[in-house]
């Protein structure tokens, strides 16, 4: 299996973020980082091309899309992130790219008839799943009075159970083979899905996100193409300096008073996989470096 290490985090996420994405996104718990985005835009697809995330977010994978030319539809279930993924893409893009992008409010399981014609014709699906995120909105001044640090109903991206976010265990393997099912159906032949994943903690024990995400595309049909681990840690010389966010490092600090070994999760893993044999080497054009 081919692996790369991709710096992304040598600039911080509020540094690629700012100026170009709103400051109501801050409130979206489980954001990509748009210089991942944006070099998995540029491996993995060409200028004009068709890029979907069927899990939209605040439309960071279709913002960096359309800045590099291709055209962007991004579903998602709720209203409230669909909209701010319009509200970003009317902010950041000027009106031709803007033409570029759209969003559309639906459940992800029902990609190929959200895309309507656009179904099969599809060249890259770049998403971030909703993975078990206990986290939401952080009120500090909550927190600093001895409370809740993150209100109940702000966590795993909305009150309504039918998102993801709340989903565990088999229901949740149940639900995302579904959705690759419904990204293989929407993708064309020698399409790719970018899959970026988090590995999470929970009472000490590692859940391999990773590898459950291998494990249902390829049940779906994919072909498993190339690891990569995107470096959410700065390189500085010959050292890796972490990026966490307050919420990672009060959880972390509890988990090692508590006795479990834990430590500051410093990268994401993107699993990238072929729809039908793979065809990796004739995708990539552009030098993403030059992003
Ligand atoms: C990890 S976040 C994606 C973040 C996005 N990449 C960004 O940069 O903002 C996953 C998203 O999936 C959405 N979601 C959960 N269940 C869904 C479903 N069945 N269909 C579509 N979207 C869903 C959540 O509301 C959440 O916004």
């Amino acid at each position: 299996m081919p692996l790369a290490v991709w710096p992304v985090g040598q600039r911080s996420a509020q540094y690629q973020r700012a100026g170009r994405y709103l400051p109501a996104c801050t409130a979206h718990p489980g954001k990509m980082l748009p210089d991942l985005a944006r070099r998995i835009v540029a491996e993995y697809s060409r200028p004009g091309q068709l890029v979907v995330d069927p899990m939209a977010g605040t439309g960071t994978t279709l913002v960096e899309a359309a800045l590099a030319g291709r055209r962007a539809v991004g579903v998602e279930l709720e209203a409230r992130w669909a909209e701010l993924a319009r509200d970003n893409a009317e902010h950041v893009l000027g009106p031709d790219a803007r033409r570029l992008v759209e969003v559309r409010r639906g459940d992800a399981t029902k990609l190929a008839e959200l895309l309507g014609p656009d179904a099969g014709r599809v060249d890259l699906v770049c998403t971030s799943p909703p993975y078990a995120c206990d986290v939401g909105n952080l009120d500090t001044t909550n927190w600093g009075a001895g409370h809740n640090l993150c209100a109940t109903g702000e966590r795993n991206y909305s009150a309504d159970k039918a998102n993801l976010g709340h989903a565990r265990g088999a229901a949740y393997e149940q639900a995302m083979a579904a959705i690759y099912a419904a990204c293989l159906a929407v993708l064309r032949p020698g399409g790719i899905l970018a899959v970026v994943t988090k590995n999470t903690r929970r009472k000490g024990r590692t859940l391999d996100l990773a590898g459950l995400t291998v494990a249902l595309a390829e049940a779906a049909g994919f072909t498993y193409l190339q690891h990569v681990v995107a470096l959410h840690a700065a390189i500085r010389g010959d050292d890796l300096v972490a990026r966490p966010s307050f919420w990672q490092r009060t959880q972390t600090q509890k988990a090692a008073a508590r006795g479990e070994a834990a430590h500051l999760v410093v990268h994401e893993d993107l699993c990238v996989f072929s729809a039908g044999p793979a065809q990796l080497a004739s995708t990539t054009k552009e030098d993403p470096r030059a992003n």
